[in-house]
This record gives structure tokens, C-alpha cells and sequence, in this order.
């Protein structure tokens, strides 16, 4: 007997040594440093990282069970693993995440099955880095994202500012306490169902159901962790039902969406570049020249990632900023004061307001910072082709994450992590939109979010109207600071609390 027959005889006497061989050598595979994903790529990993396959990142806390490993391996800077055949790599550090981002070569986004059935690899978040992708990022940040064009909006993001101050009187008068949440994403949804379809909705009729509805399933559809990504038996089994319910709502969105680009094409003018002003995205996308224009299907795509991106993004950082200010009295009342000596009582807050309010924006950072909507930044990138990160290869095709909650909570790069203080950014002016990658909720490179300015212009005036008109207490249940990982991330318990009118 030679000396392989002794090891298969050591496994099991009763087995054939085939059967025994296939055994060792998946489990060789299934033990390799990084996972089985990575044991079976041309290019054998170098990367320190967990064997088998990673179920992590399905858990509702992924970013910090993931901190957890990266700093158990000692692979903070990066740290390979797999989740059934799909490599992955993530970093939690500043200096390999703006490699990774500002790299062309991960200008790329993998995508999930429930993306790509609702048809969003030909919305912007998603297309393959190319000419399409590059049409759409210029369309948008000319004409929907850049500085001009946010201010324009100014007048309807106060407007709904003001009516969620009125929602709240009358949720205090019915119920004594408020639901943050649910006025927030209302609000949020028509501010953006404002700046890109033109239209606003009444969230008590049959329209605003439906719309309402759509984004539900959206969210839930794209937030699912779907095991058929990675493992393709159970892809093409759809046992989660991802792929039926894409199927239904992707015609349902097609119906409604269609219905708003008819709407559009009937009012016959197709916006003018330089009326652009006056319009809003649906007009300007049909008043585009020929060379640029979108075919419907794809502005239907485009408009409802918009939709997407735009709306539960900026609702849920709302409602972490004001679960702080409901913890911290001090530091509300500190921004209050600031809001106070800046706008006074007699007038409303408006966008010019907010340069003068550096503790507002400083509390808006350190809620970034310490709860990110998007901990992995939201959607990762994907290796176009051989690239090195550091002394390593990453061969093609693997999914890189960048662990922006590990970065914002390493005691090597900010003192006292754990401690929310809006104080740091009064004391040192940290850039948010990308170039300094201690803290960028938005990403960074290529592919950074287009929306962070509108974003920020919306928190900042709904933050100071909401602060402004209210003095917010605790609700009897208290605040839970527990994050449930979906989307983005969200409060796990949402907050109800007590809102005291101020004037
Ligand atoms: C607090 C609010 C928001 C946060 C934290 C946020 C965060 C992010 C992040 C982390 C990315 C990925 C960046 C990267 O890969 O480097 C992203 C991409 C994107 N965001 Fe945002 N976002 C916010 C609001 C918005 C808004 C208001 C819109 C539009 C209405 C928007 C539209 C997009 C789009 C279209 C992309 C994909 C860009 C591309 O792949 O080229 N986001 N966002």
C-alpha cells in the first residue's frame, strides 16, 4: 500500500479511495486561506482571510462581524474571503480603500440577480464602466446634481420641510409621540419624486399607494442577501423567490414609470437644454439630442434608481441624527442656540443659513460617521481585469468592499471612536465628499455617489427646520442604537419619540 492509500484508509477504512481523494481534496480547497471561491481562481490568494465559506455577510450586522475578522486575521488593510463561489475582498483601511476606489480598475459594480431583473444594469449604479455609464453621469451631474441646479430645488425641499413640521404637530395631537421614520421616508420620497418626475403624491390615495408600495418591494428585493448569487444551483432554483417577485415588480414599475414618461411626451415640447431650469429630469432626458437620448426602457431604469438611491439614503440619516439629538440634550440644545442666533425666531431657515451653522454640519459628520448609511458603501466594486493592490494580485472578476464602519471606529484613526462628539469636526475640518478616506459615507473615485450634494443640502435644512421648531425628548420605549443591516442601514428598532414645540 502506498503512502496516499494510507491517508485515504486514515479518513475512513470503509470508503474508496475515490470517494476519499474528492473528500481531501475539497476540503483542502474548502481550508485554503480565503475560501473555497478563492482556492479554485488561476491565482492562489495571498491575503490573509477566513477559510470556508464566509455566511457573514448575509447577517444583519455584516460590516461588523467583517471588522471583527479583518482585525482577528491582522487583515485590516485587506482581507480575502468567499461566500460560495464569489471571491471577495474588503478593506478597512483609509490608505488601501483609496487605492482600491480611485482605481479604474474597479470602476465596475458586481451585480445581483435582483439588480439585474429590475433592470438596473442600465441605470447608473450599475452599468459597466464605459461610454453608457460615462453619458448618464454627465446627463445627471449637469442637469440633476450639480450646485446650481440643487439650489433650484431649494424652494420645494422647504416646502416639504415645513409640511413634515406640520405632520408632526398632528402626529403629537393624535398619537403624543412621533414616528420618525415613516415621516421622513414620505418626505424623502417626494422631494426626489419632485426633482426628478416634476409631481409630488398623496400617500392616502390609490397612486401614492402604488407608489409606495413599489418602493417597498424594491427596497426589500434589493436589500434580500440572495444565496443564488453565489452558490448557481441555487440561483437557478430561485428557492428565496427573488427572481418571480423582480419579474412582477419590474412590470408593475414599468407600468407606473411608463405612465409618467407618456405624461411628459404629451405635454409635446421636450425641454430645451437651456430652459432646463424650469424643468424637471423626465423633461430634460426626452429634450436631449438624438446622439444622447435614452431609450424609454432605460429612462425608465434610470429614473426609478434615482428613486432608489435617492430616497431612504438621506430618511434613515435623518432619523440617526435625531435618535443622537434625543440622547444628547446638551448638544441639541447646543445646535439650537447656533440656529437660534443665526436665523432667529421670526423667519424660516433657508439654504444660505447653513454655512453659518458649522455645529449643525459638524453633528450631521459625526452621525456619518458613526452610523454610515451604507457601512460597506452600499455597492461594491468589481475587478475589471488583473490588478495589484498593494503587493497582492487581484485577479478579475473578484468583488472588492470597502469597510467604511471599521475605518470610522479604528481607535488608530480617531480618538475615543466610540464617542459621539460633533466637537472633532469644529476642531478639525474634515473633507466628507471622498478625497479623505478616514470618513467617506458617499465613496470615493469614479464612481462616487453624484447625489452626496443634494443629499447634504436636504439633511442640513430638514435638520435645522426639525431642530428649529422642536425641542425632542425621549418616548417611553427610549432609543435603541441597534443598526439592521438591508440596503442601507437602518435603526433596527425605529424611533418613536417626544416632539415639544419650541415657539
Ligand atoms: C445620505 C445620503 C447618501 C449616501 C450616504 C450615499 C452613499 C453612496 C455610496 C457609498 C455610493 C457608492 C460610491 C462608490 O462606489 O464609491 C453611492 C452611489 C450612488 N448614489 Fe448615493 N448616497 C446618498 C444619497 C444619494 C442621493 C440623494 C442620490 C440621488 C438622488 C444618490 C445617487 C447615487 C447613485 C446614482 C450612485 C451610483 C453612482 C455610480 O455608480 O456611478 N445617492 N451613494
Amino acid at each position: 500500500m502506498d503512502s496516499s492509500s494510507n491517508v485515504f484508509t486514515f479518513i475512513s477504512p470503509t470508503l474508496p479511495p475515490a470517494l476519499a481523494a474528492s473528500i481531501i481534496i475539497i476540503a483542502a480547497l474548502f481550508f485554503s486561506p480565503g475560501g473555497l471561491a478563492w482556492a479554485l481562481s488561476r491565482k492562489r490568494s495571498t491575503i490573509p482571510g477566513p477559510t470556508g465559506i464566509l455566511l457573514a455577510l448575509s447577517g444583519s450586522a455584516a460590516h461588523v462581524s467583517l471588522a471583527a475578522l479583518a482585525r482577528s486575521f491582522q487583515a485590516i488593510r485587506l482581507m480575502a474571503f468567499s461566500v460560495g463561489l464569489t471571491r471577495f475582498i474588503v478593506s478597512s483601511h483609509p490608505e488601501t480603500a483609496k487605492e482600491i476606489l480611485s482605481s479604474s480598475s474597479f470602476a465596475d459594480r458586481p451585480i445581483k440577480e435582483s439588480a439585474y431583473e429590475l433592470l438596473f444594469h442600465r441605470a447608473m449604479g450599475f452599468a459597466p464602466f464605459g461610454e453608457y455609464w460615462r453619458n448618464l453621469r454627465r446627463i445627471s451631474s449637469t442637469y440633476l446634481f450639480s450646485p446650481k441646479r440643487v439650489s433650484s430645488f431649494e424652494k420645494q425641499r422647504s416646502e416639504i420641510g415645513e409640511g413634515m413640521v406640520c405632520e408632526i404637530k398632528r402626529m403629537m395631537e393624535r398619537n403624543g409621540v412621533v414616528e420618525v421614520k415613516r415621516m421622513l421616508h414620505f418626505g424623502s420620497l417626494n422631494n426626489v419624486m419632485l426633482s426628478v418626475f416634476g409631481k409630488k403624491y398623496d400617500f392616502g390615495n390609490a397612486e401614492g399607494m402604488e407608489l409606495e408600495s413599489l418602493v417597498k418591494e424594491g427596497y426589500e428585493l434589493l436589500g434580500v442577501f440572495n444565496w443564488g448569487d453565489h452558490f448557481p444551483l441555487l440561483g437557478w432554483l430561485d428557492l428565496q423567490g427573488v427572481r418571480r417577485r423582480c419579474r412582477a415588480l419590474a412590470a408593475r414599475v414599468n407600468v407606473f414609470v411608463g405612465k409618467i414618461i407618456a405624461e411628459h411626451k404629451r405635454k409635446d415640447h421636450g425641454v430645451r437644454i437651456d430652459e432646463v431650469e424650469s424643468g424637471d429630469f423626465v423633461d430634460l432626458l426626452l429634450g436631449l439630442e438624438e446622439k444622447e437620448r435614452l431609450s424609454d426602457s432605460d429612462m425608465v431604469a434610470v429614473l426609478w434608481e434615482m428613486i432608489f438611491r435617492g430616497t431612504d439614503t438621506v430618511a434613515i440619516l435623518l432619523e440617526w441624527t435625531l435618535a443622537r439629538m434625543v440622547l444628547h440634550p446638551d448638544m441639541q440644545a447646543k445646535a439650537q442656540a447656533e440656529i437660534d442666533s443665526v436665523v432667529g425666531s421670526s423667519r424660516p431657515v433657508s439654504d444660505s443659513d447653513i454655512q453659518h451653522l458649522p455645529y449643525l454640519q459638524s453633528i450631521v459628520k459625526e452621525t456619518l460617521r458613526m452610523h454610515p448609511p451604507g457601512p460597506l458603501l452600499s455597492w461594491a466594486r468589481l475587478a475589471i481585469h488583473d490588478v495589484n493592490v498593494g503587493d497582492h494580485v487581484i485577479p478579475a472578476g473578484t468583488t472588492a468592499m470597502v469597510n467604511m464602519w471599521a475605518i470610522t471606529h479604528d481607535e488608530a484613526i480617531w480618538s475615543e471612536p466610540q464617542k459621539f462628539n460633533p466637537d472633532r469636526f469644529i476642531d478639525e475640518d474634515v473633507n466628507i465628499l471622498g478625497s479623505d478616506l478616514r470618513l467617506a459615507p458617499f465613496g470615493s473615485g469614479r464612481r462616487v455617489c453624484p447625489g452626496k450634494t443634494m443629499a447634504l443640502a436636504t439633511t442640513h435644512l430638514w435638520l435645522a427646520q426639525l431642530l428649529k421648531s422642536f425641542k425632542w425628548v425621549p418616548s417611553k420605549n427610549g432609543v435603541d442604537l441597534s443598526g439592521n443591516l438591508k440596503m442601507s442601514l437602518e435603526m433596527k428598532n425605529p424611533l418613536v419619540c417626544v416632539a415639544i414645540p419650541r415657539y
